[in-house]
C-alpha cells in the first residue's frame, strides 16, 4: 500500500527504481492527452455523459492522493471531477481520453464489478488495484464514475451531492479496428 502522503519526485524515482511501488501508476494502453484550461480541448476526446447542470463530460483521468482515477471533463469551461471511494474533489491538471481510426470507445452494461473485455484501465489505485472507468444516472446527470472491481460497485460522488454506489452501471470499453497485416506475397514463390 501507498502512502496518501506526496513523496518528493527523487523519492517517488528511488522506489519506481527499486520496483517497490506500482500503485498510482497511469495505464499506457490508450491514448491520454495532458490538458489543463487554458490548453485547446483535444479533438477526438471521448464522451461520457453529463452533468446536473447539463454540460457535456469528457473522459478524463487524473492522480489523487496516490492512486490514478477517472475524471470528469467540461471542455467549455475546464471544469474537472472526480471521485475516489470516499472523496470528491476537482482537478486542474489532468488527461484527456482521445479516440483515433483505429481505437474506438464505447459503454457496455456490466454489474458487480465484472472484468469486461477491453475494459479501459485507467491506472491503479493507492492499494495497487486496477481502475476502471463507470458511469450511470443519477442526480439528474449521467455522471462518470471510479469501478474498483473488487469493491464490485460504481461509485459516483459529485461534488457535494451524496455518495452513490451502482451494482449496476455501464463501463468503458475500447474497440480496436486494426487489423494484422497478412504479408501473402510470402505465399508466391
Ligand atoms: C491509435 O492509437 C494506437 C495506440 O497508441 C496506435 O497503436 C495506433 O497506431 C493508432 N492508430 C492510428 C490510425 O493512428
Ligand atoms: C490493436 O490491434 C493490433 C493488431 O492486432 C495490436 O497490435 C495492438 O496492440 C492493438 N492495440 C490495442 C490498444 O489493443
Amino acid at each position: 500500500m501507498c502512502s496518501p502522503v506526496k513523496l518528493t519526485a527523487l523519492a517517488l524515482i528511488f522506489a519506481q527504481l527499486l520496483g517497490a511501488i506500482h500503485c498510482g501508476e497511469y495505464d499506457n494502453i490508450d491514448n491520454w492527452v495532458i490538458s489543463y484550461k487554458s490548453k485547446n480541448f483535444p479533438e477526438n476526446a471521448v464522451l461520457g455523459g453529463f452533468d446536473p447542470a447539463g454540460y457535456r463530460n469528457y473522459v478524463g483521468r487524473t492522480l489523487y492522493s496516490a492512486s490514478v482515477v477517472p475524471a470528469r471533463i467540461r471542455a467549455e469551461t475546464g471544469y474537472v471531477t472526480f471521485n475516489t471511494e470516499s472523496v470528491a474533489n476537482t482537478a486542474t491538471f489532468y488527461e484527456v481520453l482521445v479516440s483515433n481510426a483505429t481505437l474506438s470507445y464505447h459503454w457496455v452494461h456490466s454489474f458487480d464489478g465484472f472484468r469486461e473485455d477491453n475494459a479501459v484501465c485507467v491506472g491503479t489505485s493507492s492499494t495497487d488495484e486496477r481502475v476502471y472507468i463507470c458511469r450511470a444516472k443519477t442526480d439528474g446527470g449521467l455522471l462518470i464514475g471510479t469501478l474498483y472491481p473488487d469493491i464490485r460497485t460504481c461509485i459516483i460522488r459529485y461534488e457535494n451531492l451524496p455518495l452513490r454506489k451502482f451494482e449496476k452501471y455501464e463501463v468503458l470499453v475500447r474497440k480496436n479496428k486494426s487489423v494484422k497485416w497478412i504479408p501473402f506475397d510470402n505465399q508466391i514463390n
